[in-house]
C-alpha cells in the first residue's frame, strides 16, 4: 500500500512568523525599510515527519511498495544554506549583522529568526540585499534582480541570495536518500526561468558544470548575461534538449511537472531518462492530494472544483486543464500546458520499473506541492 499525503497541512514556522504571503513576488512588509520592491518570504525547512510509515505500521510486505519508499522525506537539514554560511568567520558574520543594523527593519527581521537555519538564511539574503561585498565573495552568490519584464518567481530582499529554499529542498532531499553531491558533475535545472536556484547550487558547488533551460527566452536571455559560468539555453515546448544521451548526474525542475498535461509529462519524463547516466537523479514537484487541499484551503479554488479534481484523482490519477489561456504564461503558449496534479499511484504505474521512485515528500514544497526523488535506474534485470 502506498504512503497517503495527509490532507490538511500545518503552517511553517517561517510563513507563520513572516509577514507576508509565500512566494508570492511582490509583497511588502510594512515593517523593513528602506521598502525594498517586494519582500519574497520563503518558507523554512519543516519540521520532521513522521517516520513510521502505514506500511511498517501495519506491518505489511514492503514489496507491495513497488519502487516508491514508503516514508518522508528528512528535509531539515537546509544543507545548502549551512553550506554557505559556514563559508564565513565569525568575523564575516558580525561585519554583516552591523550592516542589518544599520539598515531599518532588516535587524528586526534578522533577530525574530525562529530557528538556527532561518538565521543562516537571512543572514544570506539580507546580507546579499544590504549590499554586503565580504558576503558575496565568501559565499559566491551574486547580487542580481530580474527587472520586472523578466520572468522570476520571486523578487525582493528575502530572495537577494537567489532560490536558498529551493536549493535546499533539492539537495536535502538528494542527502535524504543517500545522493552524494560530490557525485554531481553536470547538473540541469530544467525549467529554469531566470536561474534564482541554479545561481544557488552554482555557488554551492561550483566544480560542476551546471545548465539552465526555459522557453522563456527573455528570462534565459537576462540569467546568461548576469550570471557567468552557467550554461544556459532556450529549449522549445518538446523534447529533445541539446544535451548528450547519459550526459548529466542530476535534473532538477520546481514547479515544471506541475502544469505540464499527462502525456507532455512522460514525454518529458522519457528525456530526461535518457539526458540522466544510470543512477543519476531527478528531484521534481508536482501538484498532489494535498495541494488540492492547500488551494481549497487558500481560497484559490472554490471546493466544487477542488471536489471535481479530487474526484479526478481517485478515479484516473491525474486532473488537467489548459489555464494559462491564449496568453500563455509570460508569454509562452503551449496548449498541453496549464495546471496539472498527479497521484504517486499514477506516477508509479507510468514510470516503474524505468525509473526507481526514490521517496516522496507530501507537501514539501511550499507546503503545497509534493516532491519526488526519481533515480534512472541502472539497469534492469529480467
Ligand atoms: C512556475 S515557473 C518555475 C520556474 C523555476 N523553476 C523556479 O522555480 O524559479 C515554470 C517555468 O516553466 C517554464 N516552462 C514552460 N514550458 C516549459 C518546457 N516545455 N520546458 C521547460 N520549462 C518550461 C516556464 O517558462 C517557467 O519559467
Amino acid at each position: 500500500m502506498l504512503n497517503r499525503p495527509r490532507l490538511r497541512a500545518p503552517i511553517t514556522r517561517l510563513a507563520r512568523w513572516a509577514l507576508t504571503a509565500t512566494g508570492e513576488p511582490g509583497a511588502t512588509p510594512e515593517s523593513l525599510e528602506p521598502r525594498p520592491e517586494g519582500l519574497a518570504v520563503e518558507p523554512s525547512p519543516e519540521p520532521p515527519l513522521d517516520a513510521a510509515t502505514e506500511d511498517e505500521q501495519s506491518g505489511q510486505d514492503p514489496e507491495f511498495a513497488r519502487e516508491l519508499r514508503p516514508a518522508y522525506l528528512a528535509c531539515e537539514s537546509a544543507a545548502v544554506t549551512r553550506l554557505l554560511y559556514e563559508r564565513l568567520s565569525d568575523k564575516d558574520v558580525a561585519a554583516v549583522e552591523q550592516l542589518l543594523r544599520e539598515t531599518p527593519g532588516a535587524w528586526d527581521h534578522y533577530a525574530a529568526a525562529p530557528d538556527e537555519a532561518s538565521r543562516w538564511h537571512l543572514l544570506l539574503a539580507l546580507g546579499m540585499w544590504v549590499g554586503s561585498e565580504s558576503l558575496a565573495k565568501k559565499t559566491r552568490l551574486v547580487r542580481v534582480e530580474p527587472p520586472d519584464d523578466v520572468h522570476s518567481m520571486t523578487r525582493g530582499a528575502l530572495a537577494a541570495a537567489g532560490g536558498l529554499y529551493e536549493a535546499d529542498l533539492i539537495v536535502d532531499a538528494l542527502l535524504s536518500v543517500g545522493a552524494d553531491m560530490s557525485e554531481v558533475k553536470a547538473g540541469l535545472d530544467f525549467g529554469s526561468s531566470s536561474g534564482r536556484v541554479l545561481r544557488v547550487l552554482h555557488a554551492a558547488y561550483p566544480r560542476a558544470t551546471w545548465y539552465g533551460c526555459d522557453p522563456n527566452a527573455r528570462a534565459i536571455a537576462w540569467a546568461s548575461e548576469v550570471l557567468p559560468g552557467i550554461e544556459f539555453f532556450v529549449n522549445d515546448d518538446a523534447p529533445p534538449l541539446p544535451l548528450q544521451d547519459e550526459s548529466l548526474d542530476l535534473a532538477y525542475a520546481i514547479s515544471i511537472w506541475s502544469h505540464f498535461a499527462p502525456d507532455l509529462g512522460l514525454v518529458w519524463f522519457e528525456e530526461m531518462h535518457r539526458l540522466l547516466r544510470p543512477g543519476g537523479y531527478l528531484v521534481c514537484t508536482t501538484h498532489g492530494l494535498t495541494s488540492v487541499a492547500y488551494y481549497a484551503e487558500h481560497g484559490h479554488r472554490t471546493l466544487e472544483q477542488s471536489q471535481e479534481i479530487a474526484d479526478a484523482l481517485y478515479r484516473q490519477g491525474w486532473w488537467y486543464a489548459p489555464e494559462f489561456g491564449d496568453e500563455g504564461d509570460w508569454g509562452v503558449v503551449n496548449p498541453e500546458r496549464g495546471t496539472s496534479f498527479i497521484t504517486p499511484e499514477w506516477l508509479l504505474a507510468q514510470l516503474c520499473p524505468r525509473w526507481r521512485v526514490f521517496a516522496k515528500a507530501p507537501r514539501r514544497n511550499q507546503d503545497n506541492q509534493d516532491v519526488y526523488v526519481l533515480q534512472r535506474v541502472y539497469a534492469l534485470v529480467v
